[in-house]
């Protein structure tokens, strides 16, 4: 299929882009680099050509979704997309609370831009990078798709609850109006993906001091940063801290491939979660990064971060009956490709 990847340059996007053209895709990336850089792209050619020397480019437009007029560019340049994987977004919690306007113009906006652009081209294949944060305070561990969207804590939470309602309905209204070719929406909620491709050529870089915990453990065990901060330990959790269900960034790739052979199928409006249905402790990942790369990490116990719940993990068997999908890599995998790639990688894609 081809398929348009918007922020293809960024951490999830990079390493969709590399299984995409493993399984035989055909890939353009669109990315304004707010929060990436092109040499992630040109990384993950050096990555495909090591199986796939066919591949010669991956085609890459530096544009904002905003920006109708350079998108519609994209769209007349590149031949018709099957598909489009919609990554680009911004996704700092702490952050869209600061910056509440900015969330919503970039990610609302940016996706109201691009489905109009696509549906004039032809294209009504979406593939949404959403979130398990649009379940809120889940009532039933562990979350299945049925659960019900709860009150999200902040406004890069809402950006996500709201594009899922609004891409829903443009599927919604194409059935009640008879169209012959309606929709295919495919809503992913991504649970906590960490680790990175295990050439250590691609992996996360995040701007500044990294908010997510796995970032954090790996700049602080480079030397980066002098200890890890871990926010509360009186959840109601074994060990008192929070528990969440981390996913193999890998494993999320290989997540999209799946859900395009669902598109390919005319799947309609289809929601899944992607985790592994395991949850840890934050003490437990420290432990669990400690053991996989034989080395210590400092920590001190701190208040509560406000906002976090004390469990979060998936049921992902809707993803593996109708996909056929599972995550294959283990807690142990992820903490060895996280630190793998830091290390390599000291000032992530600045070098
Ligand atoms: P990322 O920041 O690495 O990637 C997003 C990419 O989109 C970046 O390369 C950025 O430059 C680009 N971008 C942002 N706004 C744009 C715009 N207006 N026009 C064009 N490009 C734009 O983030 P990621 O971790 O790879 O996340 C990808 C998607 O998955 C995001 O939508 C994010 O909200 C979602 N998600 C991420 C997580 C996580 O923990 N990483 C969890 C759940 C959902
Ligand atoms: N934590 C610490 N210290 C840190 C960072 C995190 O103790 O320095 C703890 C948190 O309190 C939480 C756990 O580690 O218990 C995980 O925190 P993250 O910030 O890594 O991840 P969250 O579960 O808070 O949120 C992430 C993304 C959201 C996304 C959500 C679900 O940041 O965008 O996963 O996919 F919505």
């Amino acid at each position: 299929m081809n398929i348009l990847v918007t922020g293809g340059a960024g951490y999830i996007g990079s390493h969709t882009v590399v299984e995409l053209l493993l399984a035989g895709h055909g890939v353009v990336v669109v990315d304004n680099l707010s929060n990436a850089s092109e040499e992630s792209l040109r990384r993950v050619l050096e990555i495909v050509r090591k199986d796939r020397p066919d591949v010669k480019e991956i085609p890459f437009y530096n544009v904002d979704l905003r920006d109708r007029a350079g998108l519609e560019k994209v769209f007349d340049r590149s031949g018709a997309f099957d598909c489009c994987i919609h990554f680009a977004g911004l996704k700092a919690v702490g952050e869209s609370v600061l910056k509440p306007w900015e969330y919503y113009d970039n990610n609302i906006n940016g996706t109201l831009t691009l489905l109009d652009v696509m549906r004039k081209h032809g294209c009504k294949s979406i593939i949404f990078s959403s979130s398990a944060t649009v379940y809120g305070d889940p009532a039933v561990i562990p979350i299945t798709e049925e659960c019900p969207k709860g009150q999200c804590t902040n406004p890069y939470g809402w950006t996500k609850s709201m594009l899922e309602q609004i891409m829903s309905d443009l599927h919604t209204a194409d059935v009640k109006n008879n169209d012959a070719h309606p929709w295919n929406v495919v809503l992913l909620r991504y649970f906590n993906p960490i680790g990175a491709h295990p050439s250590g050529r691609i992996g996360e870089d995040p701007n500044g001091i990294p908010n997510n915990l796995m970032p954090y453990i790996t700049q602080v065990a480079v030397g980066k940063l002098k200890q890890l901060n871990v926010f509360g330990n009186d959840y109601d959790t074994p060990d008192g801290t929070g528990v969440r269900d981390y996913i193999h960034v890998v494993d999320l790739a290989r997540g999209h491939v799946k859900a395009l052979a669902a598109v390919e199928k005319n799947c309609g409006l289809a929601v899944y979660n992607l985790g592994t249905g395991r949850g840890y402790s934050v003490l437990e990942v420290v432990h669990a990064f400690e053991k996989a790369n034989d080395l210590k990490v400092p920590y001190e116990i701190k208040p509560r971060r406000p906002g976090d719940i004390a469990t979060c993990y998936s049921s992902p068997e809707k993803a593996k009956r109708e996909l056929g999908w599972e995550a294959e890599y283990g807690i142990e995998e992820m903490c060895r490709d996280s630190w793998n790639w830091q290390k390599n990688n000291p000032n992530g894609y600045k070098e």
